[in-house]
């Protein structure tokens, strides 16, 4: 066709693999940079490093237009390359050092028309710094995924972001991702690269928030947060989702982006106090569920407690600011002889099945919303059960061994 663009991709990970796997099923030619040399190899040979529902399949469906290598100069082509290398909080602040070196290495290798889409998480003002170290057009255009349903996400987003300096820059953009059919916002850079970190704070402070109303309800007998979630939810203006109550939010953005965004706005001169709470109500919760657990079960020091999931929540095998791994963390450090088990995430205290890491723990706290542990009601029979995920049914579980995270007990 005559809408094909040639697309670089710099930075392998979750946004730049799903980024790059899409616009390459959607008929463009991608080349995937990376500087992880073994990452390159493996993907050369069909090995994904992440585990993403769909992702191996796109990938090798969409094999003949995709290429990987660890050399910028094999971008040489591309009339736009996208930037999705890994942007890390270090002592509370952003690095942008991997951005900034992806830049400087771009502006070496692309032809003078080329233009660079940021699609790494930066703090405002981060494409205009870009624009003058890589001497072309910028375009920020970040990302929304979430990881166990990038895929879906990617083809199917709730809109599209474009923060550019230029029109036709933007249009360039714009142009790529047309097909999904969403609505698309034309924004200056700073808004675009604003709304990102508003997005996630606001994701991240709702969860807070109904963790917050889950506290009192555990205080009210027979008060069940699930059910005033709902009732909450179906005011329109507030809508049902991000509304289930739990041991918090963790994972590879909001963490990080909640953090630099507080420090990005402190640099100006402002605070976010409603950020602020959030993030501090969070790195409460993992203590809570520990304490919730000694009133259950008593002292746990050298009792057997089993942990059902790791990973920072289904689907995926990211351990990464892993509430999960902070109960494990908080049980150790109390003494308890801490056996583990998630379906697809790892650790030293792993077992190898549910059942394994159940038999002969006394007590049993669930971190992780698997579908395998639902219906497990049975197998916790005689076990001190804290459900911090609300996977199991309070009806078919004994009150005097088992609590919930937003559950009032009679
Ligand atoms: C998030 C954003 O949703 C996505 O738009 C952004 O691009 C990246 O960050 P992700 O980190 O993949 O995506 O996970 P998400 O599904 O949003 O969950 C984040 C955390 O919040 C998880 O730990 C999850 O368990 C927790 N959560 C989410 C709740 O505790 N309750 C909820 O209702 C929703």
């Amino acid at each position: 066709g005559c809408n094909e663009v040639r697309i670089g991709v710099v930075g392998l990970g979750y946004v730049g693999l799903v980024t790059a796997a899409v616009l390459a099923d959607r008929g463009h030619d991608v080349v995937g940079v990376d500087v992880d040399g073994r990452k390159v190899e493996a993907l050369k040979v069909g090995r994904v490093p992440i585990f993403e529902p769909g992702l191996d399949d796109l990938l090798s469906e969409n094999e003949e237009r995709l290429h990987f290598s660890t050399d910028y100069s094999s971008l040489r082509d591309a009339e736009l390359a996208f930037v999705a290398v890994s942007t890390p909080t270090v002592d509370g602040k952003i690095k942008l050092d991997y951005v900034l070196s992806a830049a400087r290495s771009l502006s070496t290798v692309l032809g003078r028309d080329a233009v660079v889409a940021i699609k790494s998480t930066v703090v405002p003002g981060t494409a205009r710094r870009v624009r003058s170290v890589a001497d072309r057009e910028v375009v920020s255009n970040p990302e929304f995924l979430k990881e166990g349903s990038a895929i879906h996400d990617t083809l199917r987003p709730d809109r599209v972001v474009i923060g550019s300096f230029s029109a036709s820059a933007g249009d360039l953009v714009e142009s790529l991702w047309s097909f999904t059919g969403a609505p698309v916002l034309r924004l200056t850079p700073e808004e675009a690269e604003l709304v990102k970190y508003a997005s996630n704070s606001f994701l991240a402070l709702k969860v807070s928030f109904i963790n917050e109303i889950a506290d009192v309800c555990e205080r009210l007998p027979g008060c069940d947060v699930n059910r005033v979630a709902r009732a909450i939810g179906l005011d329109r203006r507030i809508s049902p989702h991000f509304l289930n109550a739990g041991l918090g939010w963790g994972g590879s953005c909001f963490p990080k982006d909640t953090r630099a965004f507080l420090a990005f706005a402190a640099q100006l001169g402002e605070e976010p106090k409603t950020v602020r709470a959030a993030v501090e109500g969070n790195e409460e919760r993992p203590r809570r569920a520990v304490r919730t657990l000694e009133r259950l079960a008593g002292p746990l020091r050298g009792r057997k407690v089993c942990v059902l999931g790791l990973a920072f929540k289904p689907n995926t095998d990211d351990t990464r600011e892993s509430v999960a791994m902070k109960v494990v963390e908080l049980l150790l450090r109390e003494g308890a002889r801490v056996v583990a088990y998630d379906p697809k995430a790892r650790i030293d205290l792993s077992t190898s099945s549910k059942e394994e890491c159940v038999r002969e723990a006394e007590a049993v706290v669930i971190a992780t919303e698997w579908d395998e542990f639902r219906g497990i009601e049975g197998l916790l029979k005689g076990k001190y059960v804290l459900d911090g995920r609300r996977v199991l049914d309070p009806a078919l579980m004994d009150p005097r061994f088992f609590r919930a995270v937003g559950l009032g007990v009679e």
